[in-house]
């Protein structure tokens, strides 16, 4: 680790209190004069760090993203790494190239502040501005093919998203069918989940989360401005940091139960769309009808118009009749 590094991690440690510049230098065997210059580097590269005279450093929490900050709170999780880029054409495809390199042997985490090329399902892009969302992909190694659930773990991730944004903005969230998250009746989170093939087995070696929360995102493309909101619109003191700290901890905390489905109850409460009718398109068809239902392994059950009641296990709700309100998503 960089002498920028650990002075990083010391000020992180002791923020909100001080750490002199004397006992840095001690704790690094270095100068005062070259603790002072790394001080300066980490405030160029975008942290906050307040210096005072007779008192020395210390760290202000600010918006800026930072490994070191986000780990603080997640010491008691099993390991994984943690990699945060401040651009990247895709996080997904970030930890794609990862696994096809073969280090992904511990869950992999990639963050960046900004995506020049973020997509999402049916090759749609996602929009990913700097400083005002949170792209972050979540690379898992599947060592057991045969309990691998892709259902499960696509709604255990909604229901994770959602409760991380309850807690931290108490904003009312609901969920449509499979995963995005909507606050207000707009789109404020995509998820999207893909498999990656091991060449010489054949089989499938990891699988790879992406999330993207619109978390103060004002504007959208023109295309979007009905559809896409943002968490919570007034100014925040929730840090991006603060909501990945949490996101993570509940992922890591459920990940290792997730196909037991426990959380498929509170799915189904915060789902906006059973007993609504729904266009959905799934294969190359396109069904109406009602749901009934999300079953414990997260499939949608549906009444079509035909009366014959079917179990989707994929597809997307491009349409929902509300009885109530506006969604336009
Ligand atoms: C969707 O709503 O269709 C899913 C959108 C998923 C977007 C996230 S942002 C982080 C990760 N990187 C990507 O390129 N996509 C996912």
């Amino acid at each position: 680790m960089s002498n920028q590094e650990t002075i990083l991690r010391l000020l992180i440690q002791a923020a909100p209190d001080y750490c002199s510049g004397e006992w840095l230098a001690q704790q690094l065997a270095i100068s005062r004069p070259a603790v002072w210059k790394c001080i300066q580097r980490l405030q160029l590269s975008g942290h906050q760090i307040e210096s005072r005279h007779y008192r020395g450093y210390r760290y202000l929490m600010s918006n800026q993203l930072s490994a070191p900050v986000i780990e603080q709170g997640l010491r008691d999780l099993p390991p994984f790494k943690l990699i945060v880029r401040s651009t990247v054409d895709s996080t997904n495809r970030d930890v794609k190239r990862l696994i096809s390199q073969g280090v992904v042997t511990v869950p992999t985490v990639v963050i960046a502040d900004t995506q020049t090329a973020g997509y999402g399902r049916s090759g749609r892009s996602f929009y990913s501005p700097g400083q005002t969302g949170i792209y972050l992909s979540i690379g898992l190694p599947i060592n057991d093919q045969a309990s691998f659930d892709a259902g499960l773990l696509t709604t255990s991730t909604a229901v994770v998203v959602a409760q991380t944004l309850q807690q931290l903005f108490k904003v009312p969230v609901a969920l449509k069918w499979v995963n995005d998250v909507l606050v207000n009746q707009h789109k404020v989170v995509g998820i999207l989940s893909e498999g990656t093939t091991d060449l010489e087995t054949g089989q499938m070696d990891a699988v790879v989360i992406g999330i993207g929360i619109n978390l103060t995102t004002a504007a959208f493309p023109d295309e979007l401005v009905t559809k896409a909101g943002a968490v919570t619109t007034g100014t925040t003191d929730v840090t991006r940091n603060q909501v990945i700290q949490v996101l993570l901890h509940r992922f890591f905390t459920s990940y290792p139960t997730y196909q037991r489905g426990d959380f498929m109850a509170e799915y189904r409460r915060l789902s906006m769309v059973i007993g609504q009718s729904v266009t959905l398109a799934s294969g190359q068809q396109t069904y109406q009808g009602r749901v009934l239902d999300i079953d414990d392994r997260g499939a949608l059950v549906v009444q079509l118009t035909s009366g014959q009641v079917r179990h989707f296990t994929s597809g997307e709700i491009t349409k929902v009749n509300l009885q109530t309100g506006g969604y336009r998503g």
